[in-house]
């Protein structure tokens, strides 16, 4: 069993720089031993350049990184024992598929027989056997990226980093390749530190999601806290639409905060760090808001949250509505099995949702 207080990877601290650019600024966090983690962040975040340290293609500046509660730093790449997929498969097009997977073996210098079962259990892990003799340069995107990862694990890394491995991917095949992924690396039981800037990617493989902006940490944490509870309004949104409707602090109780919105209506939501008496935002994911037509919407009373259809598009699996709240645009997704009359234009519509799908976060954040 391995060692759960121990983690396999520990970042701790991290900086470095191009120049003058600051790519990574104090980054820590930790891997347990067979856990998925995605990091996640825009284009320049320092995305790729926390796997360049890591996999030792670069030395960082400051901080630290253990491997299995050992420092890497005078490690070089070829004896880290880490496995790399990269965005584009990069194989030996003049080999065939099955020596493009023996490759890390024979530097390892196993001998032919083991080196032969080797291969033959990566090509039935990948479902590809019967590919064995394959030309690479003649295999689709989402095969090579598939001997990519054989390659990446045959020698039994206990750590493979992958860097947009299915970014080339139509979006199917992405699909199809993310549950690969994730059962593969259950099957063998190693760490995966997988870079995506695609969240729902993430979201589908991921234990934990670590989120970085401008080279630090903003949250680490499983799909659904980082998505339910995000630190602040750079992950909220980073992560999906998140709708926000200003407003002040009329009370708290337990952790439910009362909100006068601008527009009048005293609406409720989950207390994320305001004070009675302060202004706020409440923010609530498009998917929570439930929205009323007709005489529905004119029940509510005083106390709906009095909303303006502005326009409404069919988008396959759900319905997107655009709504005017006094003056701020709202979005809401709603599931197309479920009709509603009224969804015209110009029509006013009354908006509710559950308390603890909203949160009252302070206007800082
Ligand atoms: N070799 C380099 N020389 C100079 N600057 C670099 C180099 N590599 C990266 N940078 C800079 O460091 C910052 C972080 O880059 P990095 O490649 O780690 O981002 P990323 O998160 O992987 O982005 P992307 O999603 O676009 O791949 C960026 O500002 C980038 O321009
Ligand atoms: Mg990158």
């Amino acid at each position: 069993m391995p060692d759960r207080q121990l983690p396999r990877l520990r970042l701790r601290d991290l900086s470095h720089s191009f120049g003058a650019v600051r790519a990574l600024d104090g980054l820590s966090f930790d891997i347990a031993p067979g856990e998925y983690v995605t990091l996640l962040g825009p284009s320049g975040s320092g995305k790729s350049t926390t796997l360049a340290l890591i996999a030792g293609f670069l030395q960082q500046d400051a901080g630290s990184i253990e491997f299995d509660a050992r420092p890497l730093h005078r490690t070089p790449a070829h004896r880290r024992g880490i496995g790399l997929v990269f965005q584009a498969a990069q194989l030996l097009p003049h080999l065939s598929v099955a020596d493009n997977i023996a490759l890390p073996l024979k530097l390892r210098r196993v001998g032919r027989a083991e080196r032969d079962a080797a291969v033959t259990r990566m090509l039935d892990l990948v479902a590809l056997r019967g590919f064995a003799e394959r030309a690479s340069a003649s295999l689709s995107g989402g095969q090579a990226q598939r001997v990519a990862l054989a390659r990446a694990l045959v020698f039994e890394p206990r750590l493979v980093l992958l860097d947009e491995p299915l970014g080339a991917l139509d979006r199917q095949l992405r699909e199809t390749m993310q549950q690969e992924l994730r059962a593969v690396q259950r099957r063998l039981g190693v760490s995966m530190l997988h870079v995506t800037h695609d969240q729902a990617e993430a979201m589908a493989v991921s234990d934990r999601m670590a989120v970085i902006e401008a080279g630090r940490l903003r949250q680490i944490g499983t799909p659904r806290e980082v998505y339910e509870n995000p630190a602040d309004g750079f992950v909220a949104s980073f992560l999906g639409e998140d709708n926000r409707l200003p407003g002040r602090v009329e009370a708290i109780e337990d952790d439910v905060a009362f909100v006068r919105l601008a527009g009048g209506a005293l609406v409720e939501a989950r207390d994320a760090g305001v004070l009675a008496g302060g202004a706020c935002m409440v923010a609530i994911r498009p998917e929570r808001l439930a929205v009323m037509a007709g005489a529905m919407a004119a029940d509510m009373g005083d106390d709906a949250v009095a909303a303006v259809l502005r326009e409404s598009s069919f988008r396959g699996d759900h319905l997107r509505l655009v709504l005017d709240v006094a003056g701020i645009t709202v979005v809401v997704k709603r599931p197309t099995v479920v009709p509603l009359a009224g969804l015209v234009p110009g029509a006013t519509l009354a908006l509710a949702w559950q308390a603890q799908h909203a949160r009252a976060v302070p206007l800082a954040l």
